[in-house]
């Protein structure tokens, strides 16, 4: 049992490994004080001396949180509980001693919290069933040692977006739709203080001072933070969730966003070295697709890949991850997606891969397509293949250079030679809605093709949308490229078998 020994107080490092130098949520202004029931209520918290209190029985918590698991509270229990969670968290700020809890393993601190709550309920003889006691512990378990409420959500692996609107509303993704959950901070201060947490592991830092912040989870999962006083009604964070088990394409297929044939395509177009653009609009998938793709590279080539924060998961044994820096407070350091890019050239890659193409980069990553980096990779949001040129256009632009339109269409039309587009439909499914060949240049425009196309049918009796992926039956360009790696019969398979050909 570790009690207060030295005076620790708000801002004590915290147990290592916990969130990688992190500060333990300080101690919070205490609540108008509550009537707690029982004799110890009256005394002062008995928290400042657990060690005199006879244990209760200890209930077992498990290991991990599973808080989603238990049985729905009713809403006068749910606050009753919140008021003693709050209580007990403060008595337990008290009496806990963290440099020395900073010494055991996540689990020995969970094992120590457990004892340490146990006493404090004891003490203030409050009176809770076994469930309340295992849910208050929990929870204190998960504000100290994780990301307090998020916890079960972030538990989850059917949630693809998590997006929390301020102490008091918490939304979440599922099945491509918006669910509003009743996750409720304790205050501003407790979802700053996650907030914080998150990003403070990997070396960043979110206040008043710099209220934007992008981050990502220890899992890859990418992280917005945005406070007050830019975010009117507290802070706003925002966590685009990935699978625990990496999408595969033939996870998207039995997802049934693409077909077997498109899906033989896709895998020629990754092995063959062909530059590719993943467009669609938020959320639609275009980063999921991308890793899969990547899935279908030569493990012998070296790939490296530049992200603002480092999503993709590459299974390749040669790659290497650079990741975009923000400014420091003086406004200094800023390392752009340009000078990754750039720097990228220097660095002997074979595949260059730009997890999101949003601004003058583009034009560095459209010169190494065209000089020699084949099969290189980008996603942009557009909403369809047309606008992911003109789209690119205008990034190119942005930069600066006084191209004229035609030489920047000619640059665009020799280094993609395929867009896939993927959406997300008002059913809430993902697809992918367009295979486009870029093939060259009329007059002033861009030639494309499409190869594949998703026709949407109709609508089912439960409101799902019905449609089928449609092949146009033209031969690709890359047919050749396909023969020289061996891999025309696999593609003329798959577009005899799409209805192409
Ligand atoms: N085909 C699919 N079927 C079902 N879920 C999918 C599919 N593709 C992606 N997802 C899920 O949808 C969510 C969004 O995917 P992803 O991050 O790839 O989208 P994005 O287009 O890159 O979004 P953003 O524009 O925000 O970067 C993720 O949680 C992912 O697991
Ligand atoms: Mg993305």
């Amino acid at each position: 049992m570790f009690g207060k020994r030295g005076t620790g107080g708000p801002g004590i490092t915290p147990p290592k490994g916990f969130g990688g130098g992190q500060k333990v949520e300080p101690k919070e202004p205490k609540p108008a004080p509550s009537p707690a029931p029982g004799p110890a209520a009256a005394s002062k918290p008995a928290a400042q001396e657990p060690k005199k209190a006879a244990p209760p029985p200890k209930p077992k918590t498990p290991a991990k949180p599973e808080s989603q698991a238990a049985p729905k509270l009713s809403a006068e229990a749910k606050e009753k509980l919140d008021e003693i969670k709050v209580n007990v968290f403060n008595d337990l700020m008290e009496a806990v001693d963290l440099a020395e809890l900073s010494s055991l393993t996540p689990d020995q601190v969970r094992e120590e919290i457990t004892d340490m709550v146990s006493e404090i309920i004891s003490m203030r003889g409050l009176v809770l069933s076994l469930q309340e006691q295992q849910t208050v512990i929990q929870d204190i378990c998960n504000d100290i040692l994780g990301f307090g409420p998020l916890e079960p959500l972030l538990a989850r692996d059917d949630i693809a977006d998590l997006m929390v609107n301020g102490p008091n509303t918490t939304y979440i993704e599922v099945s491509g739709k918006m669910e509003l959950t009743d996750v409720k901070f304790r205050d501003q201060a407790q979802l700053m203080n996650i907030c914080q947490r998150i990003v403070s592991a990997v070396g960043r830092r979110v206040d008043e001072a710099s209220p934007i912040c992008d981050a990502r989870l220890a899992d890859g999962s990418r992280v917005n933070v945005i406070a007050p006083p830019l975010a009117i009604d507290g802070t706003a964070l925002t966590i685009r969730k990935f699978k625990k088990d990496k999408l595969t394409l033939q996870n998207l297929l039995q997802f049934g966003s693409i077909t077997a044939e498109l899906k033989a395509v896709l895998e020629v177009i990754s092995a063959i070295r062909l530059n590719c653009l993943i467009s669609g609009g938020t959320g639609s998938g275009k980063t999921t697709l991308l890793n899969c793709m990547t899935g279908h590279i030569d493990s012998a080539e070296r790939i490296i890949t530049c992200e603002d924060s480092a999503e993709l998961q590459l299974q390749q044994p040669h790659v290497v991850r650079l990741e975009t820096r923000p400014p420091n407070l003086e406004g200094k350091g800023e390392i752009t997606m340009r000078d990754l890019v750039k720097n990228c050239l220097r660095m002997r890659p074979e595949r260059i891969i730009v997890g999101e193409v949003r601004g003058p980069e583009a034009f560095d990553l459209l010169q190494a397509m065209n000089t020699g980096h084949d099969g290189s990779m980008g996603t942009v949001h557009a909403n369809n293949p047309r606008e992911a040129i003109s789209r690119v256009e205008n990034m190119i632009m942005m930069g600066g250079y006084n191209l004229p339109s035609k030489a920047m269409r000619e640059q665009i039309s020799g280094a993609v030679n395929i867009i896939v587009q993927a959406a997300r439909l008002r059913d809430g499914s993902r697809k992918i809605t367009h295979l486009t060949e870029v093939i060259g240049m009329e007059g002033d425009v861009v030639t494309l093709q499409d190869l594949c196309v998703y026709e949407i049918e109709g609508e089912d009796a439960n409101g799902k949308l019905t449609g089928r992926h449609k092949f146009s039956g033209l031969r690709p360009s890359f047919w050749d490229k396909a023969r020289y790696y061996g891999l025309e019969e696999k593609l003329a398979n798959a577009l005899k078998f799409g209805g192409g050909l």
